[in-house]
């Protein structure tokens, strides 16, 4: 169990799977841009036991953002992993920088979009995060239903970005990216 979980965009399309890890934590960070969005979620969690921390950050201001985070972890702590849906996502490096203790190694997942299939983008991406982190990358893809294809729904990426967790590769697609020639 990973007692202390920070979420980073997971009030939107993954607000069902930051509501099931939010469930197996005892101290649950959300953050997100707006505070609409994090009291809707909020909300959410009102039967749930877990210290459910805020935080409204725009990642645009990289520089408050990653020094707003890091005066929350001075106070609750590293958390022991880290989920996040970044819409910058060469931003992981300098956040996963935060991260780094000599005692543990922080388990963060990157959310990912299908662009990142363009050559190398993956790899390039990973190669900016911090040594000592134990990083991993969860890439959405689409789905075929009776030969036609479509994007994933919500509940679909949330589901995926659950049995991504639990399965725990270094690298797992949700629905599929290949052939790319049937993406919608
Ligand atoms: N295969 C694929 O590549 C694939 C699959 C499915 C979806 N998608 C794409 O993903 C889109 C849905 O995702 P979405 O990201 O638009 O919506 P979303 O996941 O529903 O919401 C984005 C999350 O990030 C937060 N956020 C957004 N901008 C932020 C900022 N500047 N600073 C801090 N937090 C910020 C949002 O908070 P607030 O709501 O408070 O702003 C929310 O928690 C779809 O439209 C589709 O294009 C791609």
């Amino acid at each position: 169990m990973h007692k202390n979980i920070l979420v980073i965009g997971g009030t939107g399309m993954l607000s069902d799977a930051s509501y099931e890890l939010a469930q197996q934590s005892d101290v649950f960070t959300s953050v997100a841009r707006t505070k609409e969005s994090l009291n809707r979620f909020n909300q959410r969690l009102v039967n749930v036991n877990t210290e459910h921390h805020t935080l409204s950050l725009n990642w645009d201001d990289k520089e408050s953002f990653i020094s707003t985070l890091r005066q929350h972890i001075n106070v609750i702590g590293v958390p022991d992993m880290v989920v996040t849906w970044l819409h910058r996502s060469a931003f992981i490096g300098e956040l996963s920088r935060l991260f780094v203790q000599t005692e543990r190694e922080v388990i963060i997942y990157q959310v990912l979009g299908s662009s990142v299939t363009n050559p190398g983008k993956a790899n390039d991406i990973a190669d900016t995060v911090a040594d000592g982190i134990n990083y991993h990358q969860i890439v959405l893809g689409f789905t075929v239903e009776s030969g036609q294809s479509r994007w994933l729904r919500n509940e679909e990426i949330s589901a995926g970005v659950i049995a991504a967790i639990k399965r725990n590769q270094q690298t797992y697609i949700v629905g599929q990216l290949e052939p790319w020639s049937l993406r919608p």
